[in-house]
């Protein structure tokens, strides 16, 4: 049976010329970056020009970019690093962060630190004056995600930027979903703090990276050698660095545009072919390969088990939280019942995705559901 794999919210297919790229780091440019000798120093390099590579695809400067284990290092690095360096303070988020955002904030509370978790409208987004209602003299920071990873909505972070620049608080976003997908400039955008993950878009896993503009202190979260300016102890991951260096030069404008073509033609045909469901997230800033759909009367899981027995990898709410029983936060924070939120799919594509697979995913789920909502006792 051909695999039909659309679960690239939850990690991606490494690129064939990213394996490339990585593989002499094992056996043969092994050295460790920190030794002096001429083994060390060829790795020193390839570390210097992933950096390059990486500062280049924001146009950053390469000191602004440090190395880390992946989006949940990042994100625990840029909120707690802010604020354990200023001490105390108010923090600022959203309700539909990564479970990696609010589990650091709500252990910062339980140090002391304060935090207001916003709310998102039905689309998910933000509540814009809710967030400058609550900024108070003593916010620290603001962090708000760039695109959410069960939903897909893409929040307007020009503006939060615009707004934590006049009161002079440091914004940090979790660019994780969206980097490579959407364009990100840190010279037009006043970000301080983004994170990123290399799975997510074709690169390796246990690999991220966060950007830290100039003159933004954080406290380090992990001790030990000098290594990444002194932020982030352990000898640096050589393979894991390249490779997610390269993965941010491979995915095309045209990739973006086929993955946004096949989005629509699988979100229109469930739309207009299948009763009682509806879209979660928003229609216009959405990411490009993101679709999450609630039917009516059945649950996500068993929608997930046939495509399964079909070939078809789906998920429902995020991966991350897919074991728990408890519907996704995001689901309930946009309005969603419980019975709704536990009848939602997430479809995701990737560079990857042929159209064919869509049709084929377009042929087999209206009678997926027909027949689960047969079996449903809710109806
Ligand atoms: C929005 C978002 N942030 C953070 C993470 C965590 O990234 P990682 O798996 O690299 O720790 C994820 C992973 O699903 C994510 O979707």
């Amino acid at each position: 049976m051909n695999l039909i794999y659309l679960d690239n919210g939850a990690t991606t297919k490494v690129d064939d010329k990213v394996i490339k790229k990585m593989l002499p780091y094992f056996n043969e440019k092994f050295g460790n970056a920190s030794s002096l000798h001429q083994k060390g120093q060829e790795a020193r390099m390839a570390l210097e020009e992933s950096r390059r590579t990486v500062a280049n695809a924001i146009s950053a400067k390469p000191s602004e970019i440090i190395f880390t284990s992946g989006g949940s290092e990042s994100n625990n690095l840029a909120i707690k690093g802010v604020a354990y360096e200023k001490g105390r303070g108010h923090i600022i988020t959203s309700k539909i962060e990564h479970p990696c955002v609010l589990r650091t904030v709500e252990e910062l509370e339980k140090k002391g630190f304060e935090a207001t978790y916003i709310d998102v409208d039905s689309e998910g987004f933000i509540d814009l004056d809710q967030l400058k209602n609550s900024i108070r003299k003593d916010t620290i920071l603001i962090s708000v995600m760039h695109a959410n990873n069960e939903i897909g909505t893409i929040q307007p972070i020009e503006q939060i930027a615009e707004l934590c620049k006049k009161h002079d608080i440091i914004f940090h976003t979790d660019a994780v979903q969206s980097f490579t997908k959407i364009p990100i400039s840190v010279k037009k955008l006043k970000i301080d703090l983004i994170s990123f993950s290399g799975h997510k878009f074709h690169g390796p896993k246990g690999i991220g990276a966060l950007y830290i503009r100039e003159r933004i202190k954080l406290k380090k979260q992990m001790h030990g050698g000098s290594q990444e300016r002194k932020l982030r102890a352990g000898t640096e991951n050589i393979s894991g660095i390249v490779g997610f260096a390269e993965a941010t030069k491979i995915i095309k404008n045209s990739d973006i545009k086929n993955m946004t073509k096949l989005r629509d033609k699988l979100i229109d045909f469930i739309l207009n072919n299948i009763d009682n469901a509806r879209l979660n997230g928003s229609r216009e800033r959405r990411l490009c390969n993101n679709v999450n759909i609630s039917f009516d009367a059945v649950e996500g899981e068993a929608i997930g088990g046939y495509l399964d027995a079909k070939g078809i990898c789906s998920s429902t709410g995020s991966a991350c939280s897919s074991k728990s029983l408890e519907p996704s936060h995001v689901l309930k924070t946009i309005g969603l019942t419980h019975e709704e939120a536990h009848g939602s799919l997430r479809l995701t594509l990737s560079k990857y995705t042929k159209e064919k697979d869509i049709d084929f995913v377009i042929k087999v789920l209206p009678d997926i559901i027909k027949k689960l909502r047969k079996m449903s006792p809710i109806k």
